[in-house]
């Protein structure tokens, strides 16, 4: 797309300044939508809209609310959108997180639809429609927009600016039409995702269950041979783009070689020599299934004994979404968990489950994948899942075993992985145990083809493939004018 202007739109800010004490700490935060998109961004520049979420945020701005970032090497603008109290609640916590999440997730948390909250969430959606209009410079700006935050803004922008050509990238999973159904605004989202040019999900089945929601609820054709909708003269092409990380990822440059991050990661824990090390890595949230994986390793310790005193799982969860009581319970009930399966096989030595519940930095992730022997995603339903790439980029030396839940995304990428359903615990304890037991050549052969794989498919084929299709609309648009 030469010399077209690029805006992203998002609701997580790619990097935040928060207050400590009297100085002012950067944050990069756990967020597998930013860690797929600022690469992009840092290698083609432009303009990223986003909430101003830290302390710090307001005082490290200029007139118009932009920040050059990155801040050690600044490459695009972050241009930062305040929302109020009122409107976090409605738009972030309530519509977004308490509605939309668990509607698409479905993990039978029950999604709360409140009529407050959807005024907000039209009004924040209007807000950063807005902010685009301010920063669009040209009338055909490229608009990639992130997420189930803003279903609304593609068609708001569209009114405006006509010839914008928008991607709307949906980094979660679409459920069916019956799931989808239960929203009391289906229609208003569906409606305002077709304002889009290009719809992407990250599998063919999230395409589908889209078409099929249209179908059921709006006034559109549905094209299933161009896989697009048409609806009110404009068509939105619907496309799965599987997205990826980096390769190597940036932050992988700070960390030491796999034998140090293992020793400086068992000595911070106190672990013995001849313990196995299995990790996890996570916000601490219910899609992710982290309280079944520990009873995956109590069963374990119950089925096959010989584990007991050689096998620690490590797992890192960042307290997240604190405000929703769903996301306090979540926590609450895999601590209790943990201590449980500590209080039955633990020693004053060894401790089958460490649980650290706080924020890590990448280059803190990418040491831990370093140091384990095997890495467990068992997440009951994601749209991808990245913390499965990025296990993989870490392991340079081509060992270590992938545990992948079937219901990532990810699993339809890296076959090569220990593919398990999280909701069958006893599953999950055999391909613990079988993990651990397995040859290392066959760990490596394994090892090998998921790097192949992710670094065939990095993040920049994820961006290309949608400009590609983008570039191809403008110039079929070009041709036809
Ligand atoms: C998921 C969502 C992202 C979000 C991230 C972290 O990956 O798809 O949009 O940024 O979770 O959640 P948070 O609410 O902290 O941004």
């Amino acid at each position: 797309l030469p010399g077209a202007e690029v805006l992203v739109v998002s609701n997580r800010e790619p990097y935040i300044h928060n207050r400590d004490g009297d100085g002012i700490v950067l944050q990069r935060p756990a967020s597998g939508l930013v860690t797929a998109l600022e690469p992009v961004m840092r290698a083609c520049g432009g303009t990223w809209i986003a909430h101003g979420s830290g302390s710090a945020d307001p005082d490290t701005v200029d007139r118009d609310d932009h920040v050059a970032v990155p801040p050690d090497a600044p490459c695009y603008t972050l241009r930062r959108v305040w929302l109020s109290e009122e409107e976090q609640n409605g738009y972030y916590y309530g519509f977004a997180n308490e509605g939309m999440w668990p509607l698409c997730h479905i993990v039978f948390v029950r999604p709360v639809f409140r009529a407050e909250d959807w005024d907000q969430y039209v009004a924040v959606n209007r807000k950063f429609a807005d902010a685009v209009i301010a920063e669009a410079r040209t009338p055909d700006p490229v608009v990639l927009v992130q997420d189930y935050h803003f279903a609304l803004l593609p068609r708001m922008v569209r009114d405006r600016l006509p010839e914008a050509t928008i991607i709307t990238f949906w980094h979660i999973p679409w459920p069916n039409p019956e799931v989808f159904g239960i929203c009391p605004w289906r229609k208003q989202i569906l409606d305002g995702l077709l304002g889009s040019s290009i719809l992407g999900f990250h599998t063919q089945f999230h395409c589908l269950n889209f078409l099929d929601s249209a179908d059921r609820f709006l006034e559109s054709r549905i094209d299933r041979e161009h896989s697009a909708v048409r609806s009110g003269g404009h068509t939105t092409l619907v496309r799965p783009y599987p997205i990826s990380i980096e390769w190597p990822p940036a932050a992988l440059a700070g960390v030491a070689a796999v034998e140090e991050c293992r020793a400086q990661t068992f000595a911070r824990h106190g672990l013995a020599p001849s313990v196995r090390l299995a990790v996890g890595v996570e916000r601490f949230d219910y899609t992710k299934g982290i309280a079944d994986r520990f009873r995956a390793v109590e069963t374990l310790l119950d089925s096959h004994p010989d584990w007991i005193g050689r096998l620690t799982l490590l797992q890192v969860a960042a307290p997240t979404r604190g405000r929703l009581a769903a996301y306090r319970d979540t926590q609450a009930e895999a601590e209790a968990a943990a201590e449980r399966v500590n209080a039955r096989f633990g020693t004053a030595e060894w401790q089958p489950i460490l649980l650290v519940a706080r924020h890590h930095e990448p280059e803190e992730v990418l040491a831990l994948f370093r140091a384990a022997d095997l890495c467990l995603v068992s997440s009951l339903h994601d749209g991808m899942n990245l913390v499965a790439k990025e296990f993989v980029a870490a392991r340079d030396d081509g060992d270590g075993v992938l545990i992948l839940s079937t219901f990532a995304g990810a699993s339809r990428e890296l076959r090569e992985a220990l593919i398990v359903n999280p909701y069958d615990v006893v599953a999950m304890a055999e391909a613990i145990h079988r993990g651990l037991s397995m040859p290392v050549e066959q760990r490596r052969d394994r090892m090998r083809l998921m790097r192949e794989m992710v670094a065939e498919n990095t993040i920049y084929f994820w961006a290309a493939r949608m400009l590609l299709d983008a570039a191809r609309l403008r110039k079929r648009r070009a041709i036809e004018r």
